[in-house]
């Protein structure tokens, strides 16, 4: 995969192929949302939905971030459940999704469709080509999907849920339709993340926010097969186009089947602050891990940030992490409190690695 050679590559590219470095890169998983104000004023003016679908808006929210905290990658504005109204379902956000179908039965399975990006997420790619033209090189932008397991638990679902009865009603009494749908969530996925990647993306991640609902062996049924054809889609999209693209699994509440994810084909293995890095280290030998600070904990004084930052990065250990919450920011964040993790990751970092 690798043709540009690994000195010319960015920070965050060569802490995700697992390089002694410099200093850890952090970016902020949600870091374009409602915690900052710049984004609530454009947000006054333009719903979630346009915002997303407008690549100058969605191009003005993802550099928000990038100018305010100056983290080391920036991740496209837009949402996993952008694809779904191509698939055959609409979607509404109020602040959560809304979907105006459930899918639940083989006849609701057999009406959907995987979408050619180019003709129903075009938006979307033009945002990535027009951001990526505003960042200059200077800071790599990540493109992202839903993992299927976690888009098909909102098809199913309807919406969030607290129980996730439907989903699991559906693994368990009709296996092949879950399967089904599956396939269609991850040939989905894979198209649009291919399609993002020959649009310039320069990290593909995909988010399994749902995984941990799964045992261990269900794991292995219903969602790491179909992780693993996006992300060789990805692979493959990379591969052409002659290019480094790390690939990032985003793995929810994955303490029973962490030792799985070595086998999901990416490069990174995002985690929440669950469980601690060094354990995970221990399952994913080779593998860099993203994560983990607790997003709750920007609620709270510099001095707590510092220290949970600190062991953080104490149990990362050496190379193969970038920083990140474990899971969104919290939109009651304070941004400085943002800027200030950027800066003491920053800071402890470079001295632990001098
Ligand atoms: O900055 C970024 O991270 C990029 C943008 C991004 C959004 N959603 C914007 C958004 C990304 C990467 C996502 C991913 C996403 N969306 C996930 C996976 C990651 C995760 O958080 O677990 C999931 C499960 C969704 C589905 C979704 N979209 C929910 C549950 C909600 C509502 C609750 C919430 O956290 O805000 C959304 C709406 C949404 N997506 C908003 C934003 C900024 C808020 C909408 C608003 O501005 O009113």
């Amino acid at each position: 995969m690798a043709e540009t050679p690994a000195a010319t590559l960015p920070l965050f590219h060569r802490a995700c192929l697992g390089e002694h470095v410099e200093r850890t890169p952090i970016w902020i998983m949600r870091q374009a949302g409602r915690y900052l104000p710049e984004y609530r004023a454009l947000r006054e003016r333009h719903d979630f939905l346009t915002s997303c679908r407008t690549p100058e808006l969605a191009c003005e929210i993802t550099l928000q971030p990038v100018r305010r905290l100056e983290v080391d990658a920036a991740i496209l504005f837009s949402d996993i459940l952008v694809p779904l109204p191509g698939m055959g379902v609409d979607v509404t956000f109020n602040p959560g999704p809304h979907l105006a179908r459930t899918i639940r039965t083989e006849s609701d399975v057999r009406g959907l469709v995987v979408p050619d990006p180019r003709e129903s997420m075009g938006y979307v790619l033009d945002a990535v080509k027009l951001t990526r033209a505003e960042l200059a090189g200077r800071t790599p932008l990540i493109g992202f999907a839903g993992a299927p397991f976690t888009v098909a638990t909102y098809l199913v679902e309807g919406g969030g849920s607290k129980s996730f009865s439907a989903i699991k009603s559906l693994l368990f009494s009709a296996p092949a339709v879950a399967h089904e749908l599956l396939g269609i969530c991850a040939d989905t996925a894979g198209e649009y993340l291919a399609a993002q990647v020959d649009a310039g993306a320069d990290a593909a991640m995909l988010f399994d926010t749902w995984a941990g609902l799964l045992s261990p062996a269900d794991f292995d049924t219903f969602a790491l097969p179909y992780v693993r054809r996006v992300l060789l889609r990805v692979q493959a999209a990379a591969a052409r186009a002659g290019r480094v693209v790390p690939r990032i699994y985003y793995a929810g509440n994955a303490g029973g089947w962490i030792d799985r994810c070595r086998d999901v084909g990416a490069d990174v293995i995002g985690l929440d602050w669950r469980l601690d890095l060094d354990r995970a280290r221990r399952s994913l030998p080779g593998l860099t891990l993203q994560g983990n600070l607790d997003p709750a904990v920007l609620l709270g004084t510099r001095e707590l940030i510092r220290e949970r930052a600190s062991a953080v990065l104490d149990a990362a250990g050496p190379a193969g992490h970038v920083f990140n919450l474990g899971h969104g920011i919290l939109p009651e964040s304070d941004p400085d409190h943002a800027r200030f993790l950027v800066d003491t990751v920053r800071e402890l970092s470079a001295r632990r690695a001098s």
